[in-house]
């Protein structure tokens, strides 16, 4: 063994540099990052070559002292900390002190700045392996200016796993829009090779913010979104969340932020997910926007250093906080929530009508939806794999059931549809003429080719999928009928034994009384083996064992479960499917309306199980504009 030796600093930070500088985004995310702690109104962000020739960041922030500057550089050296307890209450971005002097280890760095109190600018650079400073004077304004050029040139390895410059510049341009996300109070801009790519001043009103947002992630996502803002013991929730309807084949719009740090975190994402399980097709993603304010104190920002991740305090209180804003807020969404700006829109003088959607823009939904409806493969999924009635013959399973008179109860109070009438032909009748009080979804006035309902109403032409509509208000109806009557457990035949490691073993036993309340009767019979005597009654034909094993895997992971719940609704999503008014049949005028009457008072009417569309609107004006009619 060769002799214990001190590495020299510059090694030392190359190696630290690892950990946090990846690529050029990442150096432009620390140096954003100091310019935003130091309070700065106004970072400008300058890249050349995708971020590998030249990143510089400017901003008018408090400056650094010249006293301080050789500090700046060099490693373990902060002005944001002194203490434990400092980092534990943390409210600075960084506070590891060692973003500059790693990254002034792998390439040519200077920083110039000066104070409020100091007369002239200072210019720092370090070179050697020991990083000695070397100070010299400069012109500069109040503010620091940060210089990072040729980064890698001396870690030929870490180089080699640059991309094109398009992708480097990508990731820079993602990271900026993160940080202009952040923070609205600031104003960006951002150039590449001597072109303005953003450009954002301060955000201060709403109007502005969601001016950013419109700017950062698509219009089309801020007219789609609903404003959130909650708050329950010590935590607050406010942010916009999309639609389902205008949902993504990639998880590729959702930032959520913690005290102003883009995080992401396994706990939020489910809780997350979880909220749009209702409403949103298997595979698609939502949209977001999301900020989450706790005490500093009660979340553990020290836990990676790219401080991409953190850890909360009370994580269940926070996951369940998160889910039930958003679940909230997504069943809330009603007909007249999109209609108002739309109807705004097609008659820009009424002022009585000129009331904002949820999101505060007037959002015609047939102008949205193209091409963001998901797919509908092969039918109607059931999904998840308990066996609960395949897709193809659902129906007899359910009649084997000994809940058909409560399903069937339910149908019946549903939106009509009684009559087994395959006739196609329209139906047409005049709609009421103008009264005071329209509801959203206006009046039925025909149904074509037996599958959509046609109605009038003051914005123009809604569409309404009839399968589609009354599939969401069967499955509502079925929800409340069951939480109100509780999961009715059953016992098995033969109760179902189950090999489990030992942990899982202890956890059933600990949480007996919790999965008793799933309808769920759980025993340990021996140090791995378990045997599951009750089930809820409606889950009869699951698949018991994958259920039992997934709610343990669901503990484990998250210390609850929602599975039986998921699974259940999944099980009444289906039967609501095949239970609805079916394409092909003739509704009556009243029948019609009746339908629509119901959606504007269902949960989630918006979208049908599957997280389809159930209705559009084709405004006046877009009407018009089919037919080159000027108004
Ligand atoms: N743009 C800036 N304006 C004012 N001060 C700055 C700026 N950039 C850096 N500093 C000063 O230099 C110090 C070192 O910055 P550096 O980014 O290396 O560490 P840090 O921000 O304290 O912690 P972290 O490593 O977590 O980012 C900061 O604590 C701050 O005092
Ligand atoms: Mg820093």
């Amino acid at each position: 063994m060769p002799h214990i030796q001190l590495l020299s600093p510059r090694l030392a930070n190359q190696i630290a540099a690892g950990e946090v500088v990846e690529r050029p985004a990442s150096v432009v995310k620390e140096l954003v990052e100091n310019a935003l702690d130091a309070g700065a109104s106004r970072v400008d962000i300058e890249v050349e070559q995708g971020g590998v020739k030249l990143i510089r960041v400017r901003d008018d922030g408090s400056g650094i002292d010249e006293a301080d500057l050789p500090l700046a550089l060099s490693r373990h050296a902060t002005s944001k900390i002194l203490t434990l307890d400092d980092l534990e209450a943390v409210g600075t971005l960084g506070f590891r002190g060692e973003a500059l002097a790693s990254i002034s280890s792998v390439s040519r760095l200077a920083l110039t700045s000066r104070t409020e109190a100091q007369e002239a600018a200072a210019r720092v650079e370090v070179e050697g392996r020991d990083m000695d400073a070397r100070l010299s004077p400069a012109a500069h304004p109040v503010g620091t200016t940060v210089e990072v050029r040729d980064l890698f040139f001396n870690t030929p390895a870490r180089r080699k796993f640059l991309r094109t410059e398009k992708t480097e510049f990508n990731h820079v341009e993602e990271c900026i829009r993160r940080q202009a996300l952040s923070r609205f109070d600031a104003g960006f801009t951002l150039r590449h090779n001597q072109r303005v790519v953003q450009s954002l001043r301060p955000a201060e009103s709403e109007v502005d913010k969601e001016r950013r947002i419109g700017s950062l992630c698509g219009q089309q996502f801020i007219d789609n979104a609903v404003i959130i803002d909650a708050e329950a013991t010590g935590l607050r929730l406010w942010g916009w969340v999309a639609l389902p309807t205008f949902s993504r084949s990639q998880a590729d719009l959702q930032y959520f932020f913690v005290n102003g740090r883009v995080i992401r975190d396994k706990l939020v994402a489910h809780a997350v997910r979880q909220a749009y399980r209702d409403v949103l097709y298997n595979n698609r993603h939502p949209a977001f926007v999301l900020y989450l304010e706790v005490e500093p104190a009660t979340v553990d920002v020290n836990v990676h250093p790219t401080k991409h991740e953190v850890r909360f305090r009370d994580g269940r209180l926070v996951h369940d906080f998160i889910f039930r804003t958003l679940h909230r807020a997504l069943a809330d969404v009603r007909p007249d929530d999109h209609l108002r700006g739309a109807v705004a829109q097609s008659f820009g003088r009424e002022p009585e009508a000129v009331v904002a959607n949820p999101a505060g823009h007037p959002a015609g939904m047939g102008a949205s939806l193209p091409d963001q409806a998901p797919p509908v493969a092969g039918g109607y999924a059931n999904g998840g794999g308990f066996g609960v009635g395949s897709a193809s013959q659902p129906q007899q399973e359910w009649k084997a059931s000994d809940q058909m008179a409560f399903y069937q109860s339910l149908n019946e109070g549903g939106g009509g549809a009684s009559r087994p009438d395959h006739a196609s032909q329209p139906v047409a009748v005049t709609p009421p003429r103008d009264t005071d009080e329209e509801p959203p979804l206006g009046y039925a006035i025909a149904q074509l080719h037996g599958i959509y309902i046609l109605a009038q109403s003051r914005a123009g032409l809604i569409v309404v999928d009839m399968h589609a509509a009354h599939e969401r208000i069967t499955y509502e109806r079925m929800k409340h009928a069951l939480a109100e009557q509780d999961l009715k457990s059953q016992p098995l035949l033969v109760p179902l034994s189950l090999a489990v490691s030992q942990k899982e073993a202890a956890l059933a036993e600990t949480h007996g009384e919790e999965l008793q309340h799933l309808g769920l009767q759980i025993e340990r019979i021996g140090p791995e083996t378990l045997a599951v005597r009750q089930i809820p009654a409606l889950l009869r034909g699951a698949d018991t064992e994958q259920l039992v094993r997934d709610v343990l895997a669901d503990l484990i992971e998250h210390g609850q479960s929602d599975r039986v719940e998921a699974v259940t609704h999944e099980l009444l999503g289906t039967m609501a499917c095949h239970g609805s008014v079916r394409a092909n049949r003739q509704l009556t005028i009243p029948e019609m309306n009746s339908l629509l009457r119901d959606m504007e008072a269902t949960e989630r009417s918006g979208q049908c199980n599957h997280g389809r569309p159930t209705w559009t609107l084709v405004t006046l004006s877009e009407l018009d504009k089919l037919f080159l009619r000027g108004r």
